[in-house]
């Protein structure tokens, strides 16, 4: 009955879409000659009106077809020269369908108003041809990551509006063209950014005509081909040049002096080449931040002194270039360095990184030179390699030094993006979890970027910001996308770091095929930019399968064809279609509740599954592979409950594992009660608990790892971290937010029980994390106010009214906390032989001294000798009214906290300003950091894709 209902109304549509199709017949017929010799088009690509039916991938104008995008759809074929007919054409994208091979037809040259050809990573092969050249309207042409063969045709020298050309990763050879007489060459390219040649086998010399003061080039990457001769003085007549990649060729001569004039260079590789001559002096390189010279033949000379002048730099390669004499100290104090290879030279003497080298200091390889000595500085303990170098040739003690080992192959090259707070899920039949554990079918591929500004992968800031920064494009785009994943950097043999992309969908577990090529084409048009950190890249997405919207039961073209054929059958074929799809989402739902405590062991007292915020399930396999088998070296320290050890699980982050010993095990209702108390905290200033293992007779809990170590270490100068009275204060108010947070946040609230200075961390940034929940105990509210409980804690902290009453009150905490602030400012432990701090501090104290009299029992590394500790007589009368004998007469933590941003602010402090980092951090892009393609406009977005299309159907 409703079937027959539905019959009806399908010929009323249809002789509707037939009085209104749109199409130029023109276009139709050149769309359908290219159906013809493809495999794997739009299955919506029915009947005779691509416009009005909206096939996926076309878009129009009017009548007239205006764009083509469909990347990854994995069509197969060749181009046919019919294309010529789509003579309003202006956007033609096919990149990522391997499967299009054969040559491109001379005819494509007809196509007057086509602006971008975009064919990457596709399999074409044969000569570009030379009607190129008459694509006027050209702005972009990508033809990279094919197999086109023969030179660069000279007409493309004609395309007066051309802005990107991209023709790297193909086997063209031959000379780089340029004009002569009337014959056009790529010097005449006065609008082109984009010179990106890379990775084929141009020959002969880099003509000195190619470059001229006309030219707007900011990326030159010529890098592996087989270029010979002098790079040519003109270079530096290009002052708009930001990336420059000559690496990898035959290069000879001397490096022209001029291209100190190219001001604005932040990438500079002129590394595997056969220059000679002296070092060129590049001191007005104000931008630069990559340079690597190595593996040239120059004349034997010490670092150069202009190096030192180069105020951006982050990363200096000079491997095998006959660098002789004393590694410069200044060289370290470069504001920005990250990373120093020197591998293989004749460096001598003793190395010296200085008092004063850069914070964001990574890296320094001197491998294979002849240094003798090191001066060791305080504080430096980022890599340093010395092997092959006479100081690690000596017998004796040297020998045990870490510099003098190869590190172990480091493993960020298994990072992937850490799951969001979520439950892992497992999923079937090939689907994949995102990081917001959904399963669906990624569309995948791979990030290349060919100069970026950073040599060391280890930092993970620098996938977060790239995966952040993908999502907030294309949410703002309004692309279908969920999640993004990154995963597996790596850096190839060309020096590009190469990422594993996975982009999910958002709605159904698939994309549609508009969604795909919507993706793929932001990415293969360079529409999206990274953070300019990354420089220029390349994006090659994999062919994609798995679309949506195959079943479209109201697709008006599959409509037609079965109204047309007058065959009910064909709609009940398609009936049946609908009713499986439905069945198979039903079983991915159920899927879906897959229980991921299968492995909880539900013993009769420890009830039902945890109820978790954020926190994880780890099995003891995985537990026992990321601390590799629990191994001494992976050892943090150990305590009455058992050991901590560190760990590294595959997504790269680091974690810190508290292992309980077999005699300290909770029962496994308590042991829950524990996870989910802990799972529910969540606090800048508090340690935050990323996990659990419970199997096999084991209980841990895996925690976040906090780089710096204990406040104790520190304040004992043993992890070289300096604390001055400024970040002291710093640290206090983070610790006592930590703790306001425990008591008036926590629901239920925490009492810590046991604050002192070996349970407040301190991360990279020197944030105080409050951590070790070992002895917290929650408040019910029946029991607000006080907990009565068997005394726990440790001597010296401990609050005397607790101690002789076994009430546990919040004030407890604020004792301990007037414990670690005396401790703050005298660096010694609460109970030192035999003096209680406490009572040290009373007596000492004379309120009308200057500093209350305590000089000589202040920490000298406070400051003492510059300038006196501003507010520190406020500090002190803060922590004597914490350490009240009696708990009533304490402050709240509220209090405390709001009391120590006073101080700060009378410090001359912002209480609410992050504190400096100690470490390097992408984030905070130093000069020099503009985004390489600034002020690019032309790629244009709007109109291409308007969201309504991309929604999954
Ligand atoms: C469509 O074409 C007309 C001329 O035929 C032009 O004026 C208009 O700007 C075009 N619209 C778009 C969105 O390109
Ligand atoms: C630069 O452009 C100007 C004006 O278009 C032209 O006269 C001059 O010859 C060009 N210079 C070079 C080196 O091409
Ligand atoms: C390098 O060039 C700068 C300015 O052009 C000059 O001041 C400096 O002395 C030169 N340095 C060397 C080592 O030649
Ligand atoms: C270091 O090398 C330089 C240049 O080769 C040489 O002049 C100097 O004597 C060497 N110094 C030492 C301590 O070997
Ligand atoms: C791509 O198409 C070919 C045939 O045209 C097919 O064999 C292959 O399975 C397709 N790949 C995907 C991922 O769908």
């Amino acid at each position: 009955m409703g079937s027959r209902i539905w019959v009806c109304s399908l010929v009323i549509s249809i002789q509707v879409l037939i009085i209104a199709s749109q199409t130029n017949n023109q276009d139709y017929v050149a769309l359908q000659s290219l159906q013809d010799i493809w495999q794997n088009t739009p299955p919506n690509w029915v009947g005779p009106d691509p416009c009005g039916a909206g096939w996926d991938g076309i878009r129009c104008n009017n009548s007239r077809v205006t764009s083509i995008t469909l990347a990854s759809l994995n069509l197969t074929g060749q181009l046919s020269g019919d294309i010529q007919e789509l003579a309003e054409l202006q956007i033609l994208d096919l990149s990522y369908n391997k499967g299009l091979t054969g040559s491109l037809p001379p005819s494509i040259g007809n196509l007057k108003k086509l602006a971008r050809l975009i064919l990457v990573g596709c399999g074409f092969s044969g000569l570009i041809p030379d009607t190129i050249g008459s694509l006027q309207q050209l702005i972009s042409l990508s033809l990279n990551s094919n197999n086109f063969i023969g030179g660069i045709p000279p007409s493309i020298g004609s395309l007066i509006n051309l802005y990107w050309l991209d023709i790297a990763d193909n086997k063209l050879s031959g000379t780089i063209p340029v004009s002569d007489g009337n014959k056009p060459g790529l010097d005449m390219l006065g609008h082109t950014k984009h010179f990106h040649f890379g990775q084929n086998r141009l020959s002969g010399e880099i003509p000195p005509r190619l470059f001229n003061s006309n030219m707007t080039l900011i990326h030159v990457l010529f890098e592996s081909n087989n270029l010979i001769g002098n790079i040519p003085s003109t270079i530096g007549l290009v002052q708009t040049l930001e990336v420059l990649r000559l690496d990898r060729n035959a290069l000879s001569g001397t490096v022209p002096q001029n291209l100190n004039s190219n001001s604005l260079l932040k990438e500079l590789y002129l590394s595997n080449n056969k220059l000679t001559g002296a070092l060129p002096n590049l001191t007005g390189l104000n931008s630069l931040n990559y340079m690597d010279l190595s593996n040239n033949s120059f004349t034997a000379s010490a670092v150069p002194s202009w190096v030192l002048t180069l105020q951006s730099l982050t990363t200096l390669v000079m491997e095998r270039v006959q660098l002789e004499g004393q590694v410069p100290v200044g060289l370290f104090s470069l504001p920005l360095l990250q990373t120093v290879i020197l591998k293989n030279n004749q460096l001598n003497s003793t190395l010296d990184i200085g008092p004063s080298y850069s914070n964001k200091l990574q890296l320094v390889d001197l491998q294979s030179n002849y240094i003798t000595d090191y001066a060791r500085r305080v504080g430096y303990n980022k890599e340093l390699i010395l092997v092959g170098n006479p100081i690690c040739q000596e017998t004796g003690q040297s020998q045990t030094e870490n510099y003098c080992v190869i590190p172990l192959q480091s493993n960020y090259s298994s990072y992937s993006t850490p799951l969001n707070n979520c439950l892992p899920t497992t999923c079937g039949s090939n689907q994949l979890s995102s990081s917001n554990c959904k399963c669906a079918y990624p569309y995948t591929g791979t990030l290349t970027f060919r100069a970026p500004s950073f040599f060391d992968l280890r930092n993970l800031s620098i996938y977060t910001s790239l995966q952040s920064s993908m999502m907030g494009f294309f949410q703002s785009h309004q692309l279908p996308v969920d999640s993004v994943s990154l995963s597996n950097p790596t850096k190839n043999s060309d020096d590009y770091v190469i990422l594993d992309v996975e982009i999910f969908p958002s709605g159904l577990n698939r994309f549609n095929r508009g969604g795909i090529s919507g993706v793929g084409f932001v990415l293969s048009s360079q529409t999206f930019k990274p953070p300019s950190v990354f420089g220029p890249f390349v994006f090659h997405g994999d062919g994609y399968g798995n679309f949506a919207g195959t079943h479209k039961s109201t697709s008006t073209g599959v409509i037609i064809g079965a109204a047309v054929g007058g065959s009910v059958l064909v709609i009940l074929v398609l009936l049946a279609g609908v009713y499986a799809f439905r069945q198979k989402r039903r079983a991915e739902r159920a899927d879906k509740q897959n229980n991921p405590f299968a492995s909880w062991n539900p013993d009769k007292s420890s009830g039902g599954v945890p109820q978790l915020k954020g926190a994880r399930f780890f099995s003891f396999e995985e537990l026992k592979r990321c601390t590799n088998n629990f191994s001494e070296t992976n050892d943090l320290g150990s305590g009455g409950y058992g050991k901590v050890y560190r760990g590294t699980l595959p997504s790269g982050q680091l974690v810190a594992i508290k292992r309980a010993q077999h005699g300290s095990m909770q029962g496994g209702l308590e042991f829950k009660t524990e996870i989910e108390l802990l799972s529910r905290v969540h606090h800048k200033n508090v340690v935050s608990l990323v996990g659990f293992c419970f199997e096999q007779d084991e209980q841990m809990l895996v925690y976040e790892y906090i780089p710096n170590g204990t406040l104790k270490e520190s304040l004992s100068g043993k992890s070289g971290i300096r604390l001055d009275w400024m970040r002291r204060l710093r640290i206090t108010l983070g610790a006592a937010r930590g703790i306001q947070y425990l008591h008036d946040h926590a629901n239920p609230p925490i009492i810590h029980r046991d604050i002192k200075t070996n349970n407040i961390l301190l991360d990279e940034r020197l944030t105080a994390k409050v951590a070790d929940f070992g002895l917290s105990k929650p408040m019910d509210d029946s029991e607000k106010g006080h907990v009565t409980t068997q005394v726990k804690g440790t001597m010296g902290y401990m609050d005397p009214e607790y101690y002789m009453t076994q009430q546990l009150t919040e004030k407890s905490d604020v004792y301990s906390f007037g414990v670690v602030m005396l401790e703050m400012i005298t660096a010694r432990s609460p109970i030192e032989k035999g003096k209680y701090i406490v009572r040290e501090v009373k007596q000492a104290m004379d309120r009308t001294k200057e500093l209350y009299n305590l000089h000589g029992i202040l920490d000298p590394a406070i400051g003492l000798n510059s300038t006196a500790p501003k507010c520190l007589e406020k500090y002190v009368d803060l922590a004597l009214r914490c350490l009240e004998e009696t708990g009533f007469l304490r402050p709240a933590m509220s209090e405390v906290v709001k009391e120590i941003e006073n101080i700060m602010e009378l410090a001359g402090l912002n209480p609410n300003a992050e504190s400096a980092s100690t470490s390097a951090s992408y984030d905070e892009g130093g000069k020099g950091f503009d985004h390489p393609y600034s002020n690019e406009s032309l790629f244009d977005y709007s109109g291409i894709y308007p969201p309504s299309k991309l929604e999954p159907k």
